[in-house]
């Protein structure tokens, strides 16, 4: 340990074999963007918008997005470009011992938020099974009731969870070129076709329009303290930052690889997706006559209804639930692949074994998430339950006290040395460097800092 613990000292047993890295940059975007864009997109994007009062949500978030968001993601990826290691390994490596602390919260992170994001993504498959059976389009069915039966059920969704955990490790264990970058090639495409094609029939729905209003057209008066705290919570899910996801994605670019464009492509695309999916969603909802605060079951209840109101519904809700599952898959790999490069890494472990016993765990810590909508939903704290609370905590609380961390870290601790790290291969000019890292030394904390205080009291 001794010698290794230093800044810049390289870990004393630091493992022969080479790092892999990703095979073309496009590779690498796509499976950023992968991570990225996913359930946080198309399933919470559109219901805390919806509880949040639409438009004026959507101005604050892409305000978020924009400058902290960005910002955030690009310092992760330099960070994990630089140390070429796991986030507990590229802390201690590039911050000394005292930083290691941050690593371990991302590990954490993973399993925490792996964990419930697992039962949902359970959830698309089921879907997407049903709606491929008919039933839930079936003329006169109760999409509600069918939702809540699912989720309360005991058993069924967590064997679906089981199906979706067993499909995450499968893409892990291939690692990085032939399991995430090969998957992400092939599934992000179509994910991107199966959402115009839904965007199209959303928008031309009788009655889509007042939808549209609701998305699109800001009423500020809606606007409280709380709004401002969902919004970023929202942003940090969504682009996957303050977990250690793109320090670990960004740990297998070559040294030389450009970044910022990347960045900025992934933070384009994954905007994108989300305001695709509000596109599917709003009108939707609308046209059938339903309201858009339908909280956490929106998706699952709403849309079957819009599907069942037009031909070839079947077609088109197995679509959609397909396309769920396929943008969570790409993200869950991602929330996975920390806590496996860091066992991987840093205790030379064997990757197929610790991507297993990883994926067994994370499905163990969702079980009383999935409890929490059925057989325990007595059990509750503020009102919430279990599933409610794990969202809570990590969105708007574990994941932004991450990002101050790595904001700070990447400010203070690596300093000039960051600008370097993007310098020589950059379309980036110096000056918007600069300015960069004075945003991470002083506005991105002091903006995390006071959002989360206000949301807290
Ligand atoms: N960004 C993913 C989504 O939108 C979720 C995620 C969060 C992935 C944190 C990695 C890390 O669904």
């Amino acid at each position: 340990m001794s010698a290794a613990d230093g800044p810049d000292g390289g870990s004393a047993a630091a493992p022969s074999r080479q790092r892999e890295h990703w095979g073309t940059r496009l590779g690498f975007v796509l499976a950023a963007a992968g991570s990225a864009v996913g359930l946080g997109n198309i399933w919470k994007f559109p219901y805390v918008t919806g509880e949040n009062g639409g438009g004026a949500f959507l101005i604050i978030y892409l305000a978020i997005i924009g400058t902290l968001g960005i910002s955030i993601l690009l310092a992760e990826l330099v960070i994990g470009r630089t140390a070429q290691k796991n986030p507990v390994g590229a802390f201690r490596q590039l911050g000394g011992t005292r930083w290691r602390v941050a690593g371990w919260m991302c590990v954490l992170g993973a399993f925490a938020i792996l964990s419930f994001y697992t039962v949902i993504a359970g959830w698309t498959i089921a879907f997407a099974v049903k709606t491929a059976s008919g039933r839930l389009t079936a003329p006169g069915a109760d999409t509600e009731a069918i939702f809540e039966s699912f989720v309360s059920d005991p058993v069924w969704p967590l064997l679906y969870a089981a199906i979706f955990m067993a499909l995450t490790v499968a893409v892990v264990i291939g690692g990085i070129r032939r399991g995430i970058e090969r998957v992400s090639l092939v599934l992000m495409p179509l994910l991107f076709l199966i959402l115009i094609a839904l965007v199209v029939r959303a928008v031309t729905l009788p009655g889509a329009m007042e939808g549209l209003l609701f998305f699109l057209a800001p009423d500020f008066s809606k606007v409280t303290g709380g709004t401002i705290t969902a919004a970023l919570g929202q942003a940090f899910f969504s682009l996957s930052i303050g977990m250690g996801a793109m320090i670990t994605y960004g740990s297998y670019l070559e040294r030389k690889a450009h970044i910022a464009g990347s960045a900025a492509s992934v933070v384009g695309l994954d905007t994108l997706v989300a305001i695709l999916a509000g596109l599917i969603v709003f009108p939707a909802v609308f046209a059938v006559g339903l309201r858009p605060e339908g909280g956490p079951g929106l998706v699952f209840v709403t849309l079957p209804a819009v599907f069942a109101a037009m031909p070839a519904s079947a077609v088109f809700g197995t679509l959609f639930f397909l396309l769920l599952t396929i943008a969570a898959l790409t993200s869950s790999i991602s929330i996975l692949e920390p806590a496996v490069a860091y066992f991987v890494d840093e205790h030379n472990l064997k990757r197929s074994r610790v991507t297993i016993l990883c994926g067994v765990i994370a499905f163990a810590l969702g079980i009383p998430s999935s409890f929490s909508l059925g057989i325990w939903s007595d059990y509750t704290l503020f009102g919430k339950g279990f599933l409610d609370i794990m969202d809570f905590l990590t969105a708007n609380i574990m994941l932004p006290a991450g990002g101050f961390l790595i904001a700070l870290f990447v400010g203070w601790v690596m300093g000039p040395r960051a600008i370097e790290a993007l310098a020589p291969n950059t379309a980036l000019g110096l000056w918007l460097a600069r300015l960069w890292l004075y945003g991470l030394r002083f506005i991105a904390p002091a903006a995390i800092a006071w959002v989360l205080i206000s949301g807290l009291i």
